[in-house]
């Protein structure tokens, strides 16, 4: 079985690759740009195929299919943080739909017998009313976000391709996950990385923060790679799965949970810059859907990830 990973070397895509390798019966491929950092998948060079790619250009994309000839995709590249989306829409939507479109197409023209997963999101969701959760998978869509509707965009793109031309795409919408790698620009990791280095004497005691109210699903990404292992076994082509915990924290929560592993006296004070335009208030999702079709759940308790996720930052 050959599987090929986009954004091997970010968060999701290198715990995915050791994932699937810790299986055995799994040859793992992965695209990265040159100006990809390694050091999330240095250890796992050796047992890699690294394949350099611009994801946004069709012919690169043409190239890497046709020569890999997958027999599962997992397209986790994307410019995956929000606000950067307010800053540059045009990117973040070029990146995410563009991407996307060239992989379905070099499937469709090479005629590659391949499954593909697609890293679709919460954020789509949006704005979400109180009686709307745990949020199913039938909820509205209501994107607060450049970000969002670029992953709304590719989310219908994968029913579209699936309606029209049969391709085997299997939506899965991820609520939050983190964990040891979290890119620090990220909540969990912003935080854990500002307490170890106020530990460490490098800065003043004082943690800034955005909107402490909001409220996040979070699930550790060792068990979201396994749902997305998963998702292409055993889930339908065409179809949409919430992977989720079902348990949401306020942002403080999480916070509180982090300073708890902590001895030191620290101040919280927030940062206007850290605010957004509009923010999702409330992200609590429903995965039983994903469950009942894959027997699907996740295993790392939260306060365990939260904790793996300072021990990461403190060895940085
Ligand atoms: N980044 C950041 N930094 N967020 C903060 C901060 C801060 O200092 N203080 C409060 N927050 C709040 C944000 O306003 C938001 O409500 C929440 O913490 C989570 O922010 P992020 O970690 O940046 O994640 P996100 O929820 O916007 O998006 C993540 O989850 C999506 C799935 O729901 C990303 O991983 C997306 O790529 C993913 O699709």
């Amino acid at each position: 079985m050959k599987a090929l990973i986009t954004g091997i070397t970010g968060f999701a895509g290198s715990h995915l690759a050791e994932y699937l390798l810790s299986r055995g019966d799994v040859e793992v491929s992965g695209s990265y740009r040159l100006r990809s950092r390694m050091d999330h998948i240095k250890h796992l060079s050796n047992q890699l195929t690294l394949v350099e790619c611009e994801l946004k250009d069709s012919h690169s994309v043409n190239q890497l299919i046709k020569e890999n000839r997958p027999d599962l995709i997992f397209h986790l590249a994307a410019q995956s943080f929000v606000p950067t989306s307010w800053n540059s829409p045009s990117d973040t939507l070029m990146n995410n739909t563009v991407s996307q479109v060239n992989i379905f197409e070099a499937v469709r023209k090479y005629e590659i017998d391949c499954k593909i997963q697609i890293a679709c999101s919460s954020e789509e969701y949006g704005l979400v009313y109180p009686e709307e959760t745990p949020i199913k998978e039938t909820n509205p869509l209501r994107p607060l976000s450049p970000y969002a509707v670029s992953k709304v965009t590719q989310d219908y793109m994968g029913y579209q391709y699936y309606q029209s031309y049969g391709l085997k795409v299997v939506r899965t919408r991820t609520f939050n996950h983190t964990g040891p790698r979290r890119g620090e620009s990220f909540v969990t990791s912003n935080f854990a990385k500002q307490i170890a280095q106020i530990e460490l004497g490098i800065m003043q005691p004082t943690l800034y923060v955005g909107n402490l109210e909001a409220k996040r699903d979070f699930t550790d990404v060792r068990d979201v790679v396994k749902a997305y292992w998963l998702a292409l076994e055993k889930g339908d082509p065409g179809d949409i799965y919430n992977i989720s915990s079902g348990k949401a924290f306020a942002i403080n929560e999480m916070l509180q949970t982090l300073l708890s592993f902590s001895d030191v006296k620290i101040d919280i004070e927030v940062d206007p810059e850290r605010l957004r335009p509009s923010d999702v208030e409330i992200l609590l999702g429903d995965s039983s859907k994903f469950h009942a079709k894959t027997g699907w759940a996740p295993e790392i308790p939260f306060e365990q990830t939260m904790a793996d996720l300072l021990h990461y930052w403190r060895e940085q």
